[in-house]
């Protein structure tokens, strides 16, 4: 299980798209953009940015005070697919973004092979603070971080929420279950589809996994295209 050999293809694939839609835009062919109103987007952009200067003022939890950065989000605030993760790390806490490490580096290709653009999806995490020493998240917290969590989502409105990891899987749907039980089938968090599939950390320790992830993923793509 290669993801970025079919990242590539996929990329390659989409170059040809794109040409014959400009192709059609320039023989004027094509009438339908199938875009989204940019207007809509920025308005999002906007509320995601208030609620993300509202969460920054947070330091209801110990983790709030010792953080470099608020990791948020990153990605189109107006996205149909939001990936949801457990919480910032190292590289995260750093930088201000999340899923920018090795594991991030993993999504990303994860994200390309589905045939996207990784600028077009939205990628979150359940804490938007980093746990010092990359400790899982406690209950407390979870719950804490929720309401922005929630918020967010409810801006953005995605057609698909795809969590990643137990912890994300887990703290989304309310459950004990685990990951290994919960993947592969969609499930609901207030009304939007969610998959729940292996986080990319996981997949850099475990590579076997992979193509059960890629089968989840897949699935995911299906929803949206099909
Ligand atoms: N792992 C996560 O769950 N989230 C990140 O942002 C980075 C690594
Ligand atoms: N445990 C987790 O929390 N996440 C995985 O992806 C796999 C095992």
């Amino acid at each position: 299980m290669d993801f970025e050999k079919i990242a590539n293809e996929a990329l390659s694939v989409s170059r040809i798209l794109r040409n014959r839609l400009d192709l059609a835009d320039k023989s004027g062919l094509r009438h339908f953009t199938g875009g989204k109103s940019p207007a809509q987007a920025r308005k999002k952009g906007e509320a995601l940015a208030e609620l993300q200067n509202q969460a920054s003022e947070c330091r209801k939890c110990e983790i709030g005070r010792q953080r470099t950065n608020l990791v948020f989000g990153r990605g189109n605030p107006d996205a149909d697919l939001v990936f949801i993760g457990e919480a910032p790390g190292y590289h995260e806490d750093r930088q201000g973004l999340p899923f920018v490490g090795r594991a991030g580096q993993l999504l990303d290709k994860i994200i390309v092979a589905m045939g996207f653009d990784v600028k077009d999806v939205y990628i979150g995490n359940i804490l938007k603070c980093r746990p010092e020493g990359n400790r899982n998240p406690s209950p407390q917290e979870i719950v804490r971080c929720m309401a922005f969590l929630e918020k967010q989502i409810e801006i953005i409105s995605p057609k698909v929420i795809c969590a990643v990891g137990g912890i994300a899987s887990k703290s989304l749907l309310s459950t004990q279950k685990s990951i290994g039980a919960l993947r592969g089938r969609f499930h609901e968090f207030r009304g939007i589809p969610l998959m729940a599939t292996y986080h990319p950390a996981y997949l850099l320790r475990n590579p076997s996994d992979k193509k059960k992830t890629w089968e989840d993923v897949q699935k995911i793509r299906d929803f949206l295209l099909l």
